[in-house]
């Protein structure tokens, strides 16, 4: 179902320190930055191997990654699968039964189509599947 592992989410306060801390002591790429109004973030890609670290930065504090940070503190946020059909995938999980947050996809980071499962139906683990955009 999934392909590979396409990205792992943290939320950082600061987004800045954290790209110099990928940067300069992981040696890792920043290769794109972006506003996500609508997800209420700022957020970046740092390419390692052929996956990516997405840093998340909460546009304020009623934003879903504000109040993540407000309850658990700054760290690991999601943890993001790649897949070839998004909306193939999206219907086998819902013939399963698997409880999402999407049930639709919707566009993420870097015009990716994406869609959250649900914590409860991943033993926690907040889960997206990605579908990224052809170039990517
Ligand atoms: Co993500």
């Amino acid at each position: 179902m999934f392909t590979r592992i396409d990205h792992i989410g943290v939320a950082v306060e600061d987004l800045d320190a954290a790209i110099k801390l990928y940067e300069r002591n992981f040696e890792m790429e920043l290769v794109h930055r972006e506003t996500v109004e609508s997800e209420g973030v700022e957020a970046v890609l740092l390419d390692v191997g052929d996956g990516h670290v997405e840093l998340l930065a909460p546009l304020g504090p009623d934003t879903p990654v504000g109040k993540f940070i407000a309850k658990k503190g700054v760290g690991i946020h999601h943890v993001a699968y790649a897949v070839e059909d998004i909306d193939a995938t999206l219907a086998q999980l819902k013939e399963t039964g698997t409880r999402l947050i999407d049930e639709e996809a919707r566009t993420g980071i870097r015009q990716s189509r994406v869609a959250f499962l649900h914590p409860a139906a991943t033993g926690s683990v907040l889960t997206e599947i990605v579908e990224p955009a052809e170039s990517h």
